[in-house]
């Protein structure tokens, strides 16, 4: 009765305001109605959009804003993977039949020796707090930091977040490098363990709450209360080796000398690391859309990472060591066991079981290794016979579905 009486109320504020500006007020069901009837979407179209066995349209509508249906990626899976001694089999999202044709191959060059990934134990973000100052900068500074401890203390009373271990352990203060037009300012970064989290809102909620804390102790004014994307105290590292005698052509060791020379180019030249890198990020990105992750969250940071030294580099690199190919990655994890999609999502509980993810550790350590098996299959066939022949070949069957 009284969810009929909301719908109702909205369907008379859309009349009120028959505009698609309003269409946020409605139902998905009443919104797919008032598209169809403006005559925006047939009713065949609006069928589509919205029929799922499971997917409902009540289930979309809590997973996202102004829900009209689904948009279905294909699944795949790429077997082959050895990472840390355990065979994984990876589930991946994208429409792009290559990247997982490329994960495969690349895995299966890497599995004689296997992938070993290295994630930390402990999973930390960084929030950031831009403190306006009107007194002598360097005054507020000491004052902060000589508060460190009853402030991180008094925030582990006051937010929820940080009960259990968890939560923000540490503080450091900055001076930001000054642009004119800049107000004096210091930028309060809280070091916050996220747990298996990935971890966003945690970080948010601890920023706002310090920022009280600070308002009232200090003679500053808060602006953004935000985590930064960099989560480069969150990096996860995987390596693989190839024997030379197991890549495949007749001159393995001229091959992966090229494969050398190609990751030594994307080192030094931004236009080639990053299309090397969206290489990387071609299998990353598959897996974590899958595992139900922030892909936007992790590309910035991965993108961020790759500039940290004031150029933008290769995210994976390789060279031949003695008589092996050894390629190694490092990327920014921000991934999350829990929260988000995780535990609303069918497909995600159904990735996360194919691919035997327990923790976020398995999540990070899963998504870097994708990330160096798909630069491997790349770079190999870059420095062959080129990308093209392989790529047509898995787009050509794709002719027959053209539905424009
Ligand atoms: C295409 O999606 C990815 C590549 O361009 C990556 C690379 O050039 O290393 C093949």
């Amino acid at each position: 009765m009284e969810l009929e009486s909301i719908r109702s109320q909205r369907r008379r504020l859309m009349r009120e305001d028959d505009k698609p500006q309003a269409l946020y007020r409605l139902t998905p069901h009443d919104r797919l109605a008032w598209l169809v009837s403006k005559g925006r979407l047939s009713a065949e179209e609006a069928h589509c959009l919205s029929s799922h066995p499971w997917f409902s349209l009540d289930l979309v509508e809590l997973l996202t804003e102004s829900a009209v249906g689904h948009f279905p990626v294909p699944i795949g899976v790429a077997a082959n993977f050895l990472i840390d001694g355990f065979e994984r089999l990876i589930p991946m999202s994208t429409e792009e039949p290559s990247v997982i044709a490329a994960a495969n191959h690349g895995a299966k060059l890497l599995r004689r020796c296997g992938i070993s990934t290295i994630v930390p134990e402990c999973q930390v973000m960084i929030g950031q707090i831009q403190c306006f100052v009107t007194g002598a900068i360097e005054t507020v500074m000491k004052k902060i930091l000589g508060k460190k401890d009853a402030l991180l203390q008094e925030l582990r009373l006051c937010s929820e977040c940080s009960r259990n271990g968890r939560g923000a352990f540490d503080l450091e203060v900055s001076i930001p490098e000054s642009m004119s037009g800049m107000r004096p300012q210091l930028i309060v970064n809280l070091l916050i363990d996220v747990g298996e989290a990935m971890g966003a809102n945690i970080v948010n909620d601890l920023c706002e709450a310090m920022s009280e804390l600070l308002v009232r102790q200090f003679s500053v004014d808060v602006n953004l209360r935000i985590l930064t994307n960099l989560a480069d105290r969150r990096l996860a590292s995987a390596v693989g080796r190839v024997a030379l005698k197991d890549l495949p052509t007749n001159d393995p060791r001229g091959v992966a000398e090229r494969i050398e020379q190609a990751s030594l180019w994307a080192e030094v030249d931004p236009y080639r690391a990053a299309t090397h890198n969206k290489g990387v990020m071609n299998g990353v990105d598959a897996v974590l859309l899958v595992l139900g992750q922030d892909l936007r969250a992790v590309e910035a940071g991965a993108h961020a990472y790759a500039c940290r030294d004031g150029r933008y580099r290769a995210l994976a690199t390789w060279r031949v060591e003695q008589n092996q190919l050894v390629g190694r990655v490092t990327l920014p994890m921000a991934v999350g066991a829990v929260g988000g999609m995780v535990g609303s999502h069918r497909s995600v509980a159904i990735a996360r079981k194919l691919a035997g993810i327990r923790s976020v550790r398995d999540i990070a350590s899963v998504a870097v290794s994708v990330g160096l098996a798909q630069n491997l299959a790349a770079l190999l066939a870059l420095v062959t016979e080129g990308i093209q022949r392989g790529h047509m070949r898995l787009h050509h069957r794709r002719k027959s579905l053209s539905i424009v």
